[in-house]
């Protein structure tokens, strides 16, 4: 596992992706991408049972076993919390794991969604569609895991030149998806920025896009 996060920390970075819909179900690009698929289906065989606590997501959450592994192994494993996390992840990658038995049988508390960064980052899509396919995440999240609550957490500031502005208007969309039943949305941009409102750069690995240790703290 930790060689297989390190290799797609490398190819995260930078990546360009076939685009297709954002709703519609796409694997990710690539043999790594198939192993690390197979390997989180088989971490819902094995230990489906045990997990009270999920993050789905691109490389902000799988990262968090590397970058943050201290805060992970602190405040998530206790709470047996489990990290479904791919890098370079996009909304129909996330669709075509869930469709894929990544998530059968599993019956979590709570499950944490952070998705949209890397269609904005590596194609054209808009904000609609990519909030669209955000949506189809969440509706097959709960069509699979019909007692989890989703905790939907806003998108952070990039060092990416235009981007910003779609991911926060991405994170408008996507907040009116809380429903405040089996739905919540958490805002995570305002805990990045310092004081003068710009991204605080002491959160983020030198790319400005991932988090460091104290980002994921
Ligand atoms: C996005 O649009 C720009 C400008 O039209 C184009 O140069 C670029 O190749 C497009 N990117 C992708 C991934 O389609
Ligand atoms: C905020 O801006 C002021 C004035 O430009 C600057 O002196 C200060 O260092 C900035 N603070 C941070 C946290 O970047």
């Amino acid at each position: 596992m930790q060689i297989i996060t390190i290799l797609s920390l490398i190819i995260a970075i930078g990546e360009t992706v076939a685009q297709t819909n954002p709703w519609d179900p796409q694997p990710g690009d690539g043999a790594l991408w198939q192993v690390e698929h197979q390997i989180l289906v088989d971490q819902t065989r094995r230990h489906g049972a045990e997990e009270r606590i999920i993050f789905v997501g691109d490389s902000l959450t799988q990262f968090w076993l590397i970058l943050g592994a201290p805060v992970w192994a602190i405040h998530y494993t206790p709470r047996h919390a489990y990290n479904y996390g791919i890098g370079g992840d996009m909304t129909q990658n996330v669709i075509f794991r869930i469709q894929n038995q990544e998530f059968d049988g599993l019956q979590p508390v709570v499950t944490v969604l952070m998705i949209g960064g890397n269609n904005f980052w590596h194609t054209n899509d808009t904000v609609a569609d990519v909030a669209h396919g955000t949506q189809e995440i969440v509706n097959e999240l709960l069509a699979k895991m019909p007692t989890t609550k989703i905790i939907l957490l806003g998108n952070i500031p990039a060092s990416i030149p235009g981007l910003n502005e779609k991911l926060q208007q991405h994170t408008a969309l996507i907040s009116k998806l809380a429903n405040d039943r089996n739905v919540y949305f958490l805002d995570m941009w305002s805990h990045f920025l310092d004081t003068n409102q710009s991204q605080n750069l002491n959160l983020y690995i030198s790319d400005g896009v991932h988090l460091n240790e104290l980002g994921y703290q």
